[in-house]
């Protein structure tokens, strides 16, 4: 049973599973899924490295997720405070709450850069909505992109309003409305997905798109590459910085952290695969580079809308949708931060939330100027692995690639080899032989795959 007696039901539960599905949901589907993934598939070959992908995925991801819905329930408390409880119940070293400190932190630099490109889609709404992207070429599509990565103050403001909404949730504490929202505007996403999947089938090019999708060719995977498989399950799980502890806390006890954990893992993935069926085809049937970057969905689907009947109406929803989805996650990289600032430093949460939220908009201006007039700038681009890296893809990278797969490595370790094996039988409530292929993957299989993956790379850098 919960080490903290009561303290679940005074924060009131979860009324469901479903509440906690959406909740989690909320976190996880996002930029990483529509934006992000389509663009480190297509820079990293192709079927090798979703290959990969899924195997983070169901290999690391859901059983790391497991982890962290479990010691959230267990520790009853915000991820700082689980650690230390579970710590201080079972005569643990306390140390163990930098686990939480790590995911803080983490959680902050991300958001800076995530914000930057929620403003991208909020830029999006307005280009579609007055129909600029009807009948428009490649080229005029590529240049409307590279008009706004040029303009440093339109990038600004739109990254201040993405900002302001994040943090007008996170000050005002309150979610129930939004989990209500997710439930509605997910499957409304979903739907207009699979609504440029169809349009993506009629141009010719959709088996290409599949092929490489999902036709390995292992000679395109690079150790970089499995490096940023890795991180991009840890980034689109949102794991690795205590996002699945804290709404874990809120999680019933009688309900399956198992059953949970694989819904919100199985949607994730849906949502990404949909994502790259979306755009590849239109990739290849215009003759763009898969490999073009952070950039490849901003000159792919606006073309889809440009030339679909319909298509600015689809298009203003369907970056409205992004909009949401990268919403929700944003304020679960806000939330951790925020809860840390009143819980250690007795501040309210409207002062917090100004705080934080204003050195993190601030470090955005930061990734704002990566995109053009510090483009040029690479800080480390001595270290060899961090060649031609600006302050935003080092962000992107640092956190991504090492700061959340190190996370995820500690809460295996503190899972695996710290916490009572009973307490988590007790948790978990699985058949014996599940729980122990969980233990021995949480135990063996996590640290060894995430170690390997960073030894490799150290080694090639
Ligand atoms: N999972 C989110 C996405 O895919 C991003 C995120 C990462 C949110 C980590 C919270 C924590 O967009
Ligand atoms: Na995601």
């Amino acid at each position: 049973s919960g080490i903290m007696e009561g303290s679940n039901a005074k924060r009131g539960l979860w009324s469901s599973r479903l509440a906690f599905i959406l909740a989690a949901t909320g976190s996880a589907v996002g930029l990483g899924n529509i934006w992000k993934f389509p663009y480190v598939t297509g820079e990293n070959g192709g079927g090798a490295f979703v290959l990969v992908y899924l195997l983070c995925i169901a290999a690391i991801g859901l059983p790391i997720m497991m982890a962290e819905v479990l010691i959230g329930r267990r520790g009853g408390h915000s991820p700082v405070n689980s650690l230390k409880a579970i710590a201080r119940h079972d005569k643990l070293s306390p140390a163990w709450w930098m686990v939480g400190a790590l995911g803080v932190i983490a959680g902050f630099l991300i958001l800076s850069f995530y914000s930057v490109i929620g403003g991208w889609a909020v830029s999006y709404v307005g280009t579609a909505a007055s129909g600029q992207l009807t009948g428009q070429s490649a080229d005029a599509i590529g240049a409307i992109f590279s008009d706004l990565l040029g303009d440093p103050i339109t990038l600004l403001v739109w990254h201040t309003l993405f900002m302001g909404l994040v943090m007008l949730v996170v000050a005002k504490g309150v979610r129930s409305g939004l989990e209500r929202a997710v439930s509605i505007l997910m499957p409304a996403l979903f739907l207009l997905l699979l609504t440029v999947v169809g349009y993506a089938m009629t141009t010719g090019e959709f088996g290409r798109a599949v092929a490489f999708l999902f036709q390995p060719d292992f000679s395109k995977l690079t150790t970089a590459g499995v490096l940023v498989a890795l991180g991009h399950a840890f980034f689109t799980l949102s794991l690795g910085m205590a996002v699945m502890m804290a709404y874990g806390s809120y999680l019933p006890k009688n309900i399956s952290i198992a059953k949970t954990s694989i819904a919100v893992c199985i949607i994730d993935t849906a949502v990404a695969l949909l994502a790259g069926l979306a755009i590849f085809p239109i990739v290849f049937a215009n003759g763009l580079e898969p490999g073009a970057g952070p950039g490849l969905i901003f000159q792919t689907l606006p073309l889809a809308f440009g030339q679909m009947p319909m298509g600015s109406l689809f298009g203003t929803l369907f970056f409205l949708l992004l909009i949401f989805a990268a919403w929700t996650s944003g304020i679960s990289l806000l939330e951790p931060i925020v809860e840390w600032l009143e819980e250690q430093k007795g501040m309210n949460r409207t002062v917090s939330t100004l705080g934080a939220g204003f050195v993190c908009w601030a470090l955005g201006i930061a990734s704002i100027l990566s995109l053009n007039l510090w483009s040029d700038f690479a800080p480390l681009g001595w270290i060899g692995m961090l060649e031609g890296k600006t302050i935003f893809d080092l962000l992107d990278f640092f956190t991504a690639n090492i700061m959340l797969p190190l996370g995820g490595l500690l809460v295996a370790v503190f899972a695996g080899w710290v916490m009572s094996r009973k307490a988590m039988e007790d948790e978990l409530a699985l058949s014996a032989p599940m729980f122990r292929l969980w233990y021995i993957t949480v135990r063996y299989i996590t640290p060894v795959a995430v170690g390997t993956v960073f030894v490799y790379n150290l080694i090639g850098a």
